[in-house]
């Protein structure tokens, strides 16, 4: 059990994994990533997580090196090695090795780094309490400055907001778009209930295209909860009777306060525990 990586299908253990120092990840931040977790062993959703790299990938003008099944066999190979119970796994696809220039054409590349690490699941009291969140002062990356929806490794926007959340006492950061807008968590995708219906913001809001929301908009219907994509000010936040953060590691986490304000009772909601419930159930069926 531990932390184990497969770098370009070399599978080590995590604390003697390396990657050159010339790699346009670290001399540029010039790659992408997913996380994912495995539910009964499994990576959840690797399909779809795939597509989300490879679109990333290709906004930057790269490439994955292969098809699924490469990735799927390289996955399979560091989870046997590492044999945790449950394994939060990043995948990362950097545009490779450089010369610390623009000179895109020296860079000899894709980098594959697949780490996976025990799965720490949030405090159950998360769950039981809900969390509290806080409104950063930074606004998220303008789309057409850093599109959200490229999932890479410069995560400067979402430091920044979580730094001042965590001195906040935050356990997630929301941050709103240059419209002023509710953008998204800085590692999660926003919901609201208000009278039975949920509400998360559209992808136009300049976010990134999450795969448990995804998941929770389909399920949402399967449980009979109505639920659209529109624009959320932070009076809706305030306004609603529930509001709960998705993501992959934190699933559908339910929000007691908004910058100390508490939402509808200030616990958790009959709706946001209908939707964890399913989304649970949906998980231990789809685990790949
Ligand atoms: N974060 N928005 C942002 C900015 C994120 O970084 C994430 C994911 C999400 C939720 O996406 P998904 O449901 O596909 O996990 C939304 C992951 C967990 C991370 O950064 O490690």
């Amino acid at each position: 059990m531990g932390v184990f990586a497969s770098v370009n299908g070399n599978v080590v253990p995590g604390d003697r994994a390396r990657v050159s120092v010339l790699d346009n990840g670290f001399t540029f931040g010039d790659a992408v990533y997913e996380t994912l977790r495995t539910y009964a062993g499994r990576p959840f959703h690797l399909d779809r997580h795939l597509e989300r790299l490879r679109a990333s990938a290709a906004r930057l003008g790269f490439e994955a090196p292969f098809g699924d099944d490469v990735f799927g066999r390289r996955l399979d190979e560091v989870l046997a090695r590492a044999g945790n119970d449950e394994s939060y796994i990043r995948i990362i696809l950097t545009r490779g090795e450089g010369d610390i220039s623009y000179r895109f054409e020296r860079v000899k590349g894709p980098t594959l780094v697949m780490v996976v690490k025990p799965f720490e699941p949030p405090p159950e009291r998360d769950y039981v309490d809900g969390i509290a969140v806080v409104i950063a002062s930074i606004r998220r990356n303008h789309p057409r400055a850093l599109d959200p929806a490229i999932k890479s490794n410069n995560l400067l926007n979402n430091i920044l907001a979580v730094r001042e959340g965590q001195a906040r006492g935050a356990a997630e950061t929301i941050l709103l778009n240059d419209a002023g807008e509710v953008a998204e968590g800085a590692s999660s995708n926003v919901f609201v209930v208000k009278g039975g219906e949920a509400a998360t913001p559209p992808l136009a809001a300049g976010i990134l295209a999450g795969i448990t929301r995804r998941v929770v908009l389909d399920l949402c219907r399967e449980v009979g909860v109505p639920a659209r994509e529109e624009t959320l000010r932070v009076a809706d936040l305030l306004a609603a009777d529930e509001v709960f953060i998705t993501s992959t590691t934190k699933e559908a986490a339910p929000v007691c306060t908004v910058d100390g304000r508490p939402v509808g009772a200030g616990k958790p909601g009959p709706v946001h525990a209908r939707i964890l419930q399913a989304y649970r159930e949906y998980a231990g069926r789809h685990a790949r």
